[in-house]
């Protein structure tokens, strides 16, 4: 019952966003045929994880980002379609967006870094969600860096890769600053 309530609650977010967006925002419409198409300038703000596609899958492949202290103690359901509802996910988070969640922060700083494991049902890596924050403002999404691979092998073709991907901040505008992991990590 509560997974269905977050679910509906959730395509309710998205919906609302999309309809906020065509009822003419400063969102200029996605071209092409992808969902995914970014928006926004990425600037190089010299964050804990890359926000260069190439550089960004290295990283990701060398589980570079296990290094950082704050992350989940194990995997667990994920709550979203990372990527498929219910299967394990693991969040990481750099020292940036740590320190800014655990003080509470409406807004985290230039730099916040999070990747997250995404696993198959049956606990094989499968691949990863990444989220940079790039601006100040977050403006709707377009301030951070949304990243997703299903790949573990091969960079070349990313579910989503750059700035203001619609997808992504529909879903995540309702978290804290687009943050929805549970805050204390568990
Ligand atoms: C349908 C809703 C939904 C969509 C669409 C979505 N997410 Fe998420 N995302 C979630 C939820 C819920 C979590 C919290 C952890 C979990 O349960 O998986 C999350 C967690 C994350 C995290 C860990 C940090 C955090 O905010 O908790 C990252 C990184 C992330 N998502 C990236 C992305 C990217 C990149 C996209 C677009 C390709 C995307 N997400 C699209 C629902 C969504």
């Amino acid at each position: 019952m509560k997974n269905n309530l977050t679910i509906t609650t959730l395509l309710i977010a998205v919906l609302l966003s999309l309809s906020a967006n065509i009822l003419g925002q400063d969102q200029p419409k996605a071209s092409g045929t992808s969902v995914f198409d970014p928006t926004a300038e990425t600037p190089d703000v010299n964050s804990a994880v890359p926000t260069d596609v190439e550089e960004l899958f290295s990283y990701l492949k060398a589980g570079s980002y296990k290094k950082f202290e704050a992350q989940e103690s194990s995997s667990h359901p994920s709550r979203g379609p990372h990527t498929n509802p219910g299967w394990p996910v693991r969040v990481f988070l750099d020292p940036t967006v740590n320190a800014s969640l655990e003080t509470g922060s409406k807004s985290h700083p230039i730099g916040s870094s999070i990747v997250k494991e995404m696993f198959d049902d049956e606990g094989g890596l499968q691949g990863w969600a990444v989220m940079v924050k790039t601006h100040d403002d977050s403006a709707g999404g377009k301030g951070w860096f949304w990243y997703e691979t299903t790949s573990t092998t091969s960079a070349a073709n990313p579910v989503a890769a750059g700035n203001g991907v619609q997808l992504c901040q529909g879903c995540h505008f309702i978290g804290k600053d687009f943050v929805l992991t549970t805050y204390p990590l568990q």
